[in-house]
């Protein structure tokens, strides 16, 4: 199927009579696990998940994490894909032809354009950091972390992040090859770099969760995770919860929705969202395994550092374990790489609408997104510097930019798809999408939707904001 096929483009209604969009279909339902384990398992699940157990103290963070995935997350995926499935579209122009379908008012066509304003926000700062592991390479490779202290390994970081031109340069080649990859089209080279790089990234961590384990306080580590303390758990930290699910199983701004506009006709949907889910959590679980034992055992490291404690922490390991320094190279560039195939999801949305709907090629629409992404990145930048002091709403730019998305826009985007594909679709027409699914499986499923999740989501949402600004 030609990518340049002009065909029905800025028509959602020719394409779906013939229930293909023009972007063509993946071959298998494991392409789609692949392509959507690829953009969920990325900086979210290494980087962002131990630190936020870290700030919200723990344990039952993660229980409630875990309860969110399963009771918001997954039944939100299973609709986002049955969404993008019958669109055949971007999220902008599924949403669309699916209100216009139940005809609805044009309003819910908010789901998609919040969503591709969030992904774009979120690259914005995901490039930064990104942009951190991609140094990170460099300086593992060339030895500065050969043996040093936990201080030490904080003062590096902290040098980084003064260092405004080195964070600009990485954070600018980091968007440059996630537009690369998008300019091509995301389904060739993709599906098979995820297949061989995910299984080694996993390899690593599991040979960082025995260094863990032998060199740090794992048993601190562990029950610092597992045990369930309520007194830490606050409404600000449910809400980081509840957001980090969205966050990390990619939810809540058409990603996923844009995967599943490519999945064949007959592919079950519930195992494959199991299969994501499963995955994905497996992945943050050992990363958090990793870090808090090494984090434990070196009392110059907070458990609640932040931004920077993955970066503060695993080099401590690395440092100090033979043959580590490769490792620790090898340990970066994958996070570099998952980082990279969860970025391409964030910008592919928006790249798709301007294709289908205002005449733009791959090529032109990555430069226009790209350097609007990037402008906006530079205020995450400074957040670590130069305006550091700076407070919008009490937060730096870059909290400022996470907890607008991740906290607010996410979580609202999957309350509308909830409601949307629970209470707006024709039955009919959602249970259709899900024909090959057992009807036990289909009235769970609808019940949850309908229900469940955006009882949980108002209720977090409205709690979780009240207290954060009280
Ligand atoms: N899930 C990715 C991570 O954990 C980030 C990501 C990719 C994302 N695509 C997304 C987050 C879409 C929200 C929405 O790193």
């Amino acid at each position: 199927m030609s990518e340049n096929s002009q065909v029905g483009v800025g028509s959602p209604d020719a394409q779906v009579s013939s229930k293909r969009g023009i972007h063509g279909t993946w071959p298998s339902r494991w392409t789609f696990v692949l392509a959507a384990t690829g953009s969920a398992v990325g900086l979210g699940n290494i980087w962002k998940f131990p630190y936020i157990v870290g700030e919200n103290g723990g344990g039952a963070f993660v229980l409630v994490y875990l309860v969110c995935i399963l009771v918001v997350g997954m039944p939100i995926m299973v609709a986002e894909i049955m969404l993008g499935r019958r669109g055949r579209h971007s999220p902008i122009n599924t949403m669309r032809y699916l209100t216009k379908e139940a005809g609805l008012h044009g309003g819910w066509n908010a789901i998609g354009w919040l969503g591709v304003t969030a992904g774009l926000m979120i690259l914005s700062y995901y490039a930064v950091i990104a942009g951190w592991a991609l140094h990170y390479i460099g300086h593992m490779a060339s030895g500065t972390f050969q043996g040093v202290s936990a201080e030490q390994a904080g003062i590096i970081f902290g040098d980084l992040l003064a260092d405004t031109n080195t964070l600009i340069f990485w954070q600018s080649v980091f968007l440059l090859l996630t537009m690369g990859v998008v300019m091509g089209g995301v389904t060739k080279g993709l599906g098979v770099a995820v297949r061989v790089l995910m299984p080694l990234l996993f390899v690593l961590l599991l040979v960082l969760l025995v260094f863990g384990y032998q060199q740090g306080d794992f048993a601190r580590g562990f029950s610092f995770l597992f045990s369930f303390n309520i007194e830490a758990l606050t409404w600000k930290g449910v809400l980081i919860a509840l957001g980090h699910a969205f966050f990390t199983l990619s939810l809540g701004m058409g990603a996923i929705m844009a995967y599943g506009a490519y999945m064949p006709d007959h592919a079950r949907i519930g195992r494959t969202v199991i299969a994501v889910g499963f995955l994905d959590t497996l992945v943050a679980l050992v990363a958090g395994l990793a870090i808090f034992p090494i984090v434990f055992a070196n009392p110059t490291i907070a458990p609640s550092a932040g931004p920077g404690l993955m970066f503060v922490s695993l080099p401590v390991a690395f440092g100090n374990m033979s043959g580590g320094l490769l490792f620790g190279s090898i340990f970066f560039v994958l996070v570099t790489l998952a980082a990279w195939s969860s970025a391409i999801s964030l910008i592919e949305p928006a790249v798709a609408y301007l294709v289908e709907s205002k005449g733009f090629n791959r090529f032109t629409a990555n430069l226009l997104l790209g350097f609007i992404v990037w402008l906006v990145g530079l205020g995450s930048v400074l957040s670590f510097n130069v305006w550091a002091e700076a407070r919008i709403a009490g937060f730096n730019f870059f909290e400022f930019m996470d907890f607008l998305t991740s906290s607010v826009m996410l979580p609202l985007t999957g309350l509308f798809i909830a409601i949307f594909v629970g209470w707006i679709m024709k039955p009919q027409a959602v249970r259709e999408e899900m024909n090959d699914e057992p009807s036990s499986v289909f009235f769970v499923w609808r019940w949850v939707v309908r229900y469940l999740s955006p009882l949980a989501v108002l209720v977090v949402f409205v709690m979780g904001i009240y207290k954060t600004f009280s």
